[in-house]
């Protein structure tokens, strides 16, 4: 497995065998099994895979956030050895964004809900970043969890908008014994905040269940999940959504398929996670 520091290495690598395709796993590091289960099913399906662990400065709205974001490069790329990755590329900040940078990638009307009204500037750092990572690697397929449903809308959106010639390849969310949905944040957890993190995913259960036995309208959904989280002592609602998978916007009533979404604090870490019903 190499890994690479510069633009020009990667290129050199990426070009070298014009034939093969290659598929991009782009991540922030500190890798979990989620991760991985993206490497390998990018390993699955192309001919070289290359990761990129940069933990983008852009993305953070809270300066705290991204001081505190957990890191453990050598473990990191341990991981990906194992899990068969061809390439990393490790940059630093400062060859992904030189002195005078000025240019950005920002999606509309997709970007301005849920997560994006949470973080106010969080998805234009995910899309410029993302942007350049496509131009860097020019990955045939780019590898994506499902976890993050809003990132992967925005990209989606990006991807159709920009006209870059890749495959967004959306996995499964990977989850603990419990449910809990991995996230590089649960190592913040203390083990009190572990143990009720879990109602992120008994809520997702439970309106899922009213669903399954007729439920349609939404705002019964959103009140099935407000009141599992009002009734975890550590965790405190930030959203709690029930929308169209691809424009985010807010059902009334459920005809076919929804996202159902939320971000919940369980003590001072913020948890992201979604299902979609009706598929
Ligand atoms: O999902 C993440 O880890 C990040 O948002 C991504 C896609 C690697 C961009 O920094």
């Amino acid at each position: 497995m190499q890994i690479l520091k510069t633009i020009d290495a990667i290129r050199q690598v990426r070009w070298a065998e014009l034939s093969l395709s290659w598929g991009l796993v782009p991540t922030m590091g500190f890798l979990h099994a989620g991760h991985l289960s993206l490497v390998e099913r990018a390993c699955q399906e192309n001919d070289r895979v290359g990761v990129s662990i940069f933990v983008n400065p852009t993305q953070f709205n809270d300066a705290q956030d991204l001081e505190v974001y957990p890191r453990d490069m050598d473990r990191d790329l341990a991981l990906l050895k194992e899990a068969g990755a061809d390439l990393v590329w490790t940059p630093e900040p400062e060859t992904v964004y030189p002195s005078g940078y000025q240019s950005y990638v920002e999606v509309e009307e997709v970007t301005t809900l849920l997560e994006g009204a949470a973080r106010p500037g969080h998805f234009r750092g995910v899309t410029t970043v993302v942007a350049k990572l496509f131009n860097v690697f020019q990955p045939n397929r780019a590898y994506f969890g499902q976890k993050d449903a809003q990132q992967v809308a925005v990209i989606k959106q990006m991807v159709r908008d920009l006209n870059f010639n890749l495959d967004i390849v959306v996995c499964p969310i990977a989850r603990d014994h419990d449910g809990l949905a991995l996230s590089s944040r649960n190592s913040n957890l203390s083990p009190i905040a572990r143990e009720q993190a879990t109602c992120l995913y008994r809520a997702l259960n439970a309106a899922q269940s009213a669903f399954a036995q007729g439920e349609r309208q939404a705002e019964s959904l959103r009140f099935i999940m407000i009141d599992l989280i009002a009734s975890t002592p550590l965790a405190r609602l930030d959203y709690v959504s029930v929308a169209d998978p691809i424009s985010l916007v807010e059902l009334e009533e459920i005809t076919d398929h929804a996202l159902l979404s939320m971000a919940v604090f369980v003590d001072n870490t913020r948890l992201i996670d979604n299902v979609i019903i009706g598929e």
